[in-house]
């Protein structure tokens, strides 16, 4: 006969047995949740582009960044961080990366959206390689979970070019 010690123990197993796969369940569709980002970067204007007196070109951009980011976001997303940055090659450096914009996507309902923005951050080269340069966008995000481990990953949006000359 079975003691109602017996009988609890077997339903405390019996539930914990299901917590775990309903957890490694979860943290499995987390996995196979193939996010599909999608952005477009127009670069509406040229502010100005000049070389600073110590011989850095900088130049000021806006850009329209639309992004929809929504499948970033599942029931373990806490929040995503998301930047944008010019990439492009000079003599010196393979890569370089000037961060240009970012932003805190707190839920779902914010991850589809357009700005229409200046470079928030300054556009300055290490040098003045950057008269008629060729260059990409990147839209990186890093995916902040409520439990494991945080993801990042970019989109590469290529093909912009910066005039020939100061203006
Ligand atoms: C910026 O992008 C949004 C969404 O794609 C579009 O509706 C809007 O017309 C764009 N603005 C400009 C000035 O191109
Ligand atoms: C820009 O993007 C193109 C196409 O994806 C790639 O081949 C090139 O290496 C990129 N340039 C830099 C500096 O990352």
């Amino acid at each position: 006969m079975h003691s109602f010690g017996f009988r609890a123990n077997a339903v405390l197993t019996f539930g914990i047995t299901i917590l775990a796969l309903i957890c490694a369940m979860a943290s499995i569709s987390d996995n196979f949740n193939s996010p599909r980002p999608s952005s477009e970067i127009q670069i509406l204007n040229i502010n100005w582009f000049q070389k600073q007196p110590h011989g850095n070109d900088e130049v000021s951009l806006t850009m329209n960044i639309t992004a929809d980011l929504q499948s970033l976001f599942t029931w373990n997303t806490k929040q995503v961080f998301v930047f944008v940055a010019a990439e492009y090659e000079t003599p010196k450096n393979a890569l370089n990366q000037v961060s240009l914009w970012d932003a805190i996507i707190p839920a779902k309902e914010h991850a589809k959206f357009w700005v229409q923005t200046a470079n928030k951050y300054r556009f300055v080269d290490q040098g003045s390689n950057l008269r008629g340069k060729d260059f990409n966008l990147t839209l990186h995000w890093h995916v902040m979970p409520k439990t494991g481990k945080m993801f990042a990953n970019k989109l590469v949006i290529p093909g912009y070019r910066l005039p020939e000359e100061y203006r």
